[in-house]
């Protein structure tokens, strides 16, 4: 199922820039998470949930001249903006649309020097076998997700500590806190590698945060398909949570685990 947010490349960029705007961390996640990765060989990238590019332009940065882009997202929306984002960096690209959580993937085994899945694998960590498949002996797989502290953090901050609308659940299915056990089953070796940060909106951006919590609230409804209409019920909440507050801090901690050595299935 496609999820309506990730369909629009304009409100992922503003997702982004908020992101970017109210971080206490001042370096991009991408430089840390991906720092000493070295890929100068790598010919075939594939990107799971790849949205608009965001983790493929920065591979892009570390991979040679030759190497080629796929791009794989049940939401079609982002499409151009994909292939578009890679074209600028200097790289080819290819956008496939297709569902991740049914298990078979349609490439050969040993298609790909890298694999990335940056903040999707949680949406379909069905497909890591496939994963393990499609990856060449000497490859590299990197998973990037968040802590379920994090999501906790930030509901429990905005008042709704108590109406978890499937958050905490949707991203413990690969998160920072179990990602590695669950990779440890197809990759020898997993390293894991950490982007602490925390977002902070003063009580004058106070409208940003609430773009921010709509897209996230709106992103685990969908997943626990319990409708749009309860960010009405959201909504009302926050904002008188929110009436006596002048900043609000939480905690936004990511990881990358970069594995290698993948155990075909
Ligand atoms: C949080 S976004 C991350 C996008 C991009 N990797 C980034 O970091 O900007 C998650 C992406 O996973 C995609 N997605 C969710 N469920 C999927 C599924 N079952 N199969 C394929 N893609 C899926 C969404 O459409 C979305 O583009």
């Amino acid at each position: 199922m496609a999820l309506r947010p990730f369909g629009d490349p304009e409100l992922l960029g503003r997702m982004s820039r908020i992101i970017r705007q109210h971080s206490t961390n001042a370096r991009d996640v991408r430089e840390v998470l991906l720092e000493g990765l070295a890929l100068p060989d790598a010919r075939q990238v594939l990107d799971l949930g790849c949205g608009f590019g965001f983790w493929s332009e920065a591979l892009a940065r570390r991979v040679s001249g030759a190497a080629r882009f796929v791009g794989v997202d049940v939401c079609a929306g982002t499409a151009e903006a994909y292939v578009e984002r890679l074209r600028a960096a200097g790289r080819e690209a290819q956008f496939v649309c297709r569902d991740l959580s049914s298990a078979v993937l349609d490439w050969p085994s040993a298609s790909f020097d890298v694999i990335i899945a940056g903040y999707s694998l949680y949406f379909f960590p069905e497909v890591l076998p496939e994963v393990a498949r499609l990856l060449v002996p000497a490859g590299v797989f990197v998973g990037v997700t968040h802590t379920q502290q994090s999501c906790r953090d930030l509901l429990a901050v905005v008042g709704l500590a108590e109406d978890d609308p499937g958050l905490v659940e949707l991203i413990g299915r690969f998160s920072v806190e179990n990602g590695a056990r669950e990779l440890e089953r197809w990759f020898v070796q997993v390293q894991r590698v950490d982007y602490e940060n925390s977002l902070v909106f003063s009580r004058g951006h106070f409208d940003e945060l609430w773009d921010y919590l709509c897209f996230v609230l709106e992103v685990a409804l969908a997943t626990g398909r319990r409708g749009f209409e309860q960010l009405l019920y959201y909504e009302t909440k926050v904002r008188a949570h929110l009436a006596d507050l002048q900043e609000v801090v939480f905690r936004k901690d990511d990881a990358a685990f970069v594995c290698r050595s993948p155990r075909w299935p």
